[in-house]
């Protein structure tokens, strides 16, 4: 017997609607081309990124998993957490040794685009713990954020695998902005955010050998090819991971090999590409912890807890949201 969980939608069922056709004819007739990543994510892009956190060159999953075993306990004993709303939970898989930690969680509630990923994942944990309410959300966790069902505090909105670094600086305010609007004193956010290291470990968990990656990489052609009629010769791509030293990003990238023109007859379109022309897919931001506890300050929030796996390499961090008189409810380190 299968245990129900709830799944709510506020992301229209067809792909192909407004959002993709407006920022795929936005970003290609761009200058630099752009495309923004949340369209890597359809099933297969969700399973090839699953693949990408078990290659050895990919270190955050490895690191991260490595802080929340080591700090768990700390996490549940700071918040008290009774929901846990987690946005980008993909597998939802390093969040298993969270909510074992967590004694007084009711309520886990992940937000996703991928409806595969976030139906596999919620079934799962329904499943494992019969005693936690699981309420699944296809969201766009850079638009308006509505919880289903008004769940009850203290609220922990947990935002893990560096996700953040995926957004640009700009959206970042904003987004933490809108989660801090979600909260109340006494609720906190944890967010896992990947450290500024050697490039050249940086790059290499960005290209790996086996080509992971580079398919990842690749498939929002493939969701542009069959959502919108398009033509993209996937073979005639190649993945380029570069690291922006100014920005402290890893900026992804596709490279048109020769001179070309795509089709995309659902926007009446075709984009001309130069040969070595290249389309940013995403930037995976680095971070110090300066750096962030300033972001987390402008956007009402109070940096109390931060640590790092032994390797220094990646950094889970907990925030407060102070009261009205200012005071944050963790101590603050
Ligand atoms: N938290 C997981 C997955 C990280 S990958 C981990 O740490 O391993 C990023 C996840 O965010 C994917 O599951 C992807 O589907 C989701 N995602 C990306 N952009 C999104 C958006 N705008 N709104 C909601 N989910 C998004
Ligand atoms: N949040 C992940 C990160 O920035 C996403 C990611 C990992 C990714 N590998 C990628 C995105 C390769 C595009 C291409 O680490």
């Amino acid at each position: 017997m299968s245990r129900a969980f709830e799944i709510t939608r506020t992301l229209p069922e067809d792909t192909t609607g407004a959002d993709l056709r407006a920022d795929v004819l936005g970003g290609l007739t761009a200058e630099p081309k752009v495309l923004p990543p949340k369209w890597f994510y359809d099933a297969r892009g969700s399973e090839l990124f699953d693949e990408i956190t078990t290659l050895e060159a990919y270190y955050p999953t490895r690191a991260e998993r490595e802080i929340l075993l080591a700090r768990a306990g700390e996490i549940a004993e700071a918040t008290g957490a009774r929901t846990l709303i987690e946005l980008g939970s993909g597998s939802s898989d390093k969040t298993r040794h969270l909510l074992d930690a967590l004694p007084d969680l009711h309520t886990y509630l992940p937000v996703d685009v991928s409806e595969s990923a976030l139906t596999q994942a919620a079934q799962a944990l329904a499943e494992e713990r019969p005693g936690l309410a699981v309420h699944a959300l296809i969201a766009d966790f850079t638009r308006e954020l509505d919880l289903p069902g008004d769940p009850p505090g203290p609220r922990l909105v947990a935002f893990l695998g560096g996700t953040l670094g995926n957004l640009l600086p700009a959206e970042r305010a904003g987004f933490l902005r809108a989660v801090r609007g979600m909260l109340a004193p006494g609720d906190a956010l944890l967010l896992g955010t990947d450290l500024v290291k050697d490039p050249a470990v940086l790059v290499a968990a960005y290209d790996d050998e086996q080509g992971v990656t580079a398919a990842f990489d690749k498939n929002v052609l493939a969701v542009i090819n069959r959502e919108l009629g398009a033509d993209f010769d996937l073979d005639a791509f190649d993945h380029v991971a570069v690291w922006d030293a100014e920005r402290e990003w890893i900026e992804m990238r596709l490279r048109s090999r020769e001179a070309t023109t795509v089709k995309i007859p659902a926007l009446d379109l075709a984009v001309d590409f130069a040969a070595g022309e290249e389309v940013r897919t995403e930037v995976s931001a680095k971070f110090r912890r300066d750096g962030i506890a300033a972001e987390l300050a402008a956007a009402g929030f109070e940096l109390a807890r931060w640590w790092t796996d032994e390797g220094g390499r990646f950094a889970l961090s907990l925030s407060t949201v102070p009261d009205a008189a200012g005071n944050g409810n963790a101590q603050t380190v």
